[in-house]
Order: C-alpha cells, then structure tokens, then sequence
C-alpha cells in the first residue's frame, strides 16, 4: 500500500515547507554568546528566545505588546521580545533575565526586588527586571514619577506596584553606591 511516506517524499515535503516559509538563518549575539537560528523573518524573538534558544525567563502574556511579560534588552534597551520579528533584530545585542545573575550572585535588581517582595504570581517580574535594568542604565536615580511612566506598560495583576516602585528606588540606591562596581549586563 503507497503511504506516501518515503524518504525522499518527506524530505520534498520539508523542502516545499521551507520554500513556503521564507525560512533563512540569522545570527543573534545573546548574552554574550553568538547564535545561529533558522527561522522567518517574521518570527517573534520571544519565540525564537524561548523555543530555540531553550531561554524561559522571558514570558509569553499578551503577545501584542501591551503587558511587558516578555521583555529583553535590545541593544541595552528593554524591547518587548513578542513584538520585535526575528529580522529587524540585526546585530543589536539581545540581553535575557538569564544573564543578569553572575557567581551565584543575582543582579542588584533582582536581589531588591526579592527583599521587597515586589512580586506575588511572579510571571511579569522577569519583564519588570529587564525594564528595570533598561531604566537605571538610562536614569540612575529615578523618581517614582519617572518609574511610573518608564514601567507604565508592565503590568502586574497581582497588583505589587507600591513595592515594585520600593524595590526599583532601592536598587538605583544600591547600585548607585557600587558606582563603577555596580554591575551592569
Ligand atoms: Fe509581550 Fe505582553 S507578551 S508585551
């Protein structure tokens, strides 16, 4: 009986797939590290971040832009993964939540955010801290009003925004204090 399902009819099949997706090889500077990904053009880095990458700190929630789960840095600024396609990236550097700790030591954000209590769920705080880190490499002392307009579309449902603003205020403090030794990504 013909399956349709010889080797070279598989190998035609991916052929054509790939043919029909425009698919092409790119290459990320992630982390530090340089990576080669096949995928289209049009790809959402989140998606390439998380499913080729094997890189889950940034998360997937709306999808549209709106809630800040998914931001990274591009280029040292926070970018919101779901949104930026896998071809305008370019060579801008991409930095992830993965980065951030060093030697078992978490990144002055983090560890505020963690002595603050800024999160209950956790799901957007990975978004929060790469907006964060994003902010005070720009703006080493903000006020609350400035945190509020720069972190404007991270959301948090579960709420923890006065502590958030709290944790924010004491990691620009600390890493202020560390002057050239506060450790950037
Ligand atoms: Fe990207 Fe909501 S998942 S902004």
């Amino acid at each position: 009986m013909e399956t349709g399902l010889s080797l070279p009819h598989l190998l035609t099949d991916a052929k054509n797939r790939c043919k029909m997706r425009r698919v092409a090889q790119f290459q990320l500077r992630v982390n530090g590290a340089a990576h080669r990904v096949t995928g289209e053009a049009g790809d959402s880095l989140l998606s390439v971040l998380r499913y080729d990458l094997g890189l889950t700190g940034a998360k997937f929630g709306c999808g549209e832009g709106h809630c800040g789960a998914c931001t990274v840095l591009l280029g040292g600024e926070a970018a919101r993964a779901c949104v930026t396609r896998l071809g305008a990236v370019g060579d801008r550097p991409i930095t992830t939540i993965e980065s951030l700790e060093s030697n078992g030591r978490l990144h002055p954000v983090q560890q505020a955010f963690l002595e603050a209590e800024a999160f209950q769920c956790g799901y957007c705080t990975p978004g929060l801290v790469m907006a964060t880190v994003g902010l005070l490499s720009m703006n080493p002392d903000p006020s609350a009003d400035d945190i509020a307009r720069a972190l404007d579309r991270n959301v948090c449902r579960c709420g923890t925004y006065p502590r958030i603003v709290r944790a924010i205020q004491d990691a620009a403090r600390h890493m202020r204090g560390a002057g050239a030794g506060g450790r950037q990504p």
